[in-house]
């Protein structure tokens, strides 16, 4: 049997990334390693929580002791490592809890797999990274693998560190990895604190859509199941010690996608054409905020074959569909210390 350990999973990607996992690999055992954090719910989880190939186990990576009592209970031939801390908004308000889980948590993890492993004989060590290590880009261009690293927030800086920690665990101590850098991606169970699932959430409520800046920001919005889908490539066929971007060929100004979410939830929500529009609200920027990023994929398409499936506006149209056919989920991860953060930051309830 194959045992594969997945961190963060009870997360937005990472329950994707399980689901796909346990239903496709019924001879593959999955354990899910989360610390259920304000992002982290078992509810995204319902679906697949009783098959016999699933485990979750509740705990930090942030605890070496823990993990090297895991490691050995558990015979881990593989770790696709998504436990982060993930939201660049938060980062800016408290640094050290990044520093924390996305840095110190990714070396317990190389260690606790180091010690584990011995001779790394078909072992792997998949860390699943973000774009925004590579920096901002201007009007053109795109980011290659080969992009020089430049991060800017503390968000992307400790996900820039944790990418070196893991290639320097390959080139130091033979560790088999892989890493993935991949862009903004959306679909059901994203914590809605993220562009899409707010705005959805708030135009629902008729709230005020709190756009930073001139709203002129471009992102690559991928669908979350095509990263869950190039992730299970990538760990089974990707190259050792490789590094692999993963885009969705789908650039967007902010301000535009959300003129054609609000066409979208009028449409739903059968009000008047327009009238999500009149919520939109220009406010304050994000500190640091970069411009423009962009992914070229053409590595992981040529080498592996790989190429996103939904295509942008099918793929918004079913994220809206999806959050207002599914409002007791966002109820449930709504209540509570996400509600606190929310009034202290914005000064009203989400
Ligand atoms: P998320 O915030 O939705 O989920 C993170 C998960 O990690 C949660 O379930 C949380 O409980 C868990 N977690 C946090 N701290 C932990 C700790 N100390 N120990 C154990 N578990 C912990 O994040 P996401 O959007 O699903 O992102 C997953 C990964 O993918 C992250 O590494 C992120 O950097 C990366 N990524 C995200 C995107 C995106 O658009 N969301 C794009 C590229 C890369
Ligand atoms: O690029 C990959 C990254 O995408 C991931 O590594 C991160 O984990 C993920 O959170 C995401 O980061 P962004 O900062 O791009 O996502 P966010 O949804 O926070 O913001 C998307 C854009 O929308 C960004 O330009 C900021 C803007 N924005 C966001 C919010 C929450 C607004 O204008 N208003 C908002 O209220």
């Amino acid at each position: 049997m194959h045992h594969i350990l997945v961190t963060g999973g009870a997360g937005f990607i990472g329950s994707h990334l399980i689901r796909l996992l346990v239903n496709k690999y019924p001879d593959y055992h999955i354990v899910n390693l989360d610390l259920l954090t304000y992002a982290g719910n078992l509810e995204n989880l319902t679906d697949v929580e009783h098959k016999d190939n699933y485990t979750f186990v509740k705990g930090d990576i942030v605890d070496d002791k823990f993990l090297d009592e895991l490691f050995a209970k558990y015979n881990f031939d593989g770790v696709i490592h998504l436990a982060a801390e993930s939201h660049v908004d938060r980062s800016i308000e408290d640094p050290m809890s990044f520093i924390k889980t996305n840095i110190i948590g990714t070396v317990n993890l190389l260690n606790a797999a180091r010690k584990a492993w011995g001779d790394y004989e078909g072992k792997r060590f998949y860390h699943v990274s973000t774009d925004e290590v590579y920096g901002t880009l201007g009007e053109t261009g795109f980011f290659t693998e080969e992009t020089s690293y430049d991060p800017r927030s503390p968000y992307s800086s400790s996900k820039a560190s944790s990418d070196h920690l893991v290639r320097a665990y390959h080139h130091t101590y033979g560790m088999p990895i892989v890493v993935s850098n991949c862009s903004n991606n959306y679909g059901p169970y994203q914590f809605p604190e993220k562009l899409l699932p707010l705005f959805i959430h708030n135009i629902k409520n008729k709230k005020a859509l709190p756009v930073y800046g001139d709203g002129k920001y471009t992102r690559d919005w991928l669908w979350v199941e095509d990263h869950a889908i190039a992730i299970d490539k990538i760990y089974h066929e990707g190259r050792n010690g490789e590094t692999y971007n993963i885009g969705g060929n789908n650039e967007w100004k902010n301000i535009d996608l959300i003129h054609a979410l609000c066409e979208i939830m009028d449409d739903l929500l059968d009000r008047d054409e327009g009238s999500s529009a009149e919520l939109i609200t220009y406010v304050k920027d994000r500190p640091g905020h970069d411009r423009r990023y962009a992914i070229d994929a053409s590595k992981l398409m040529n080498e592996l074959g790989w190429e996103p499936t939904i295509k942008s506006t099918e793929g918004l149209r079913k994220t809206a569909e999806w959050y207002l056919e599914n409002s007791e989920w966002l109820e449930n991860v709504t209540s509570g210390a996400y509600q606190k953060y929310y009034l202290k930051q914005y000064g009203s309830e989400v």
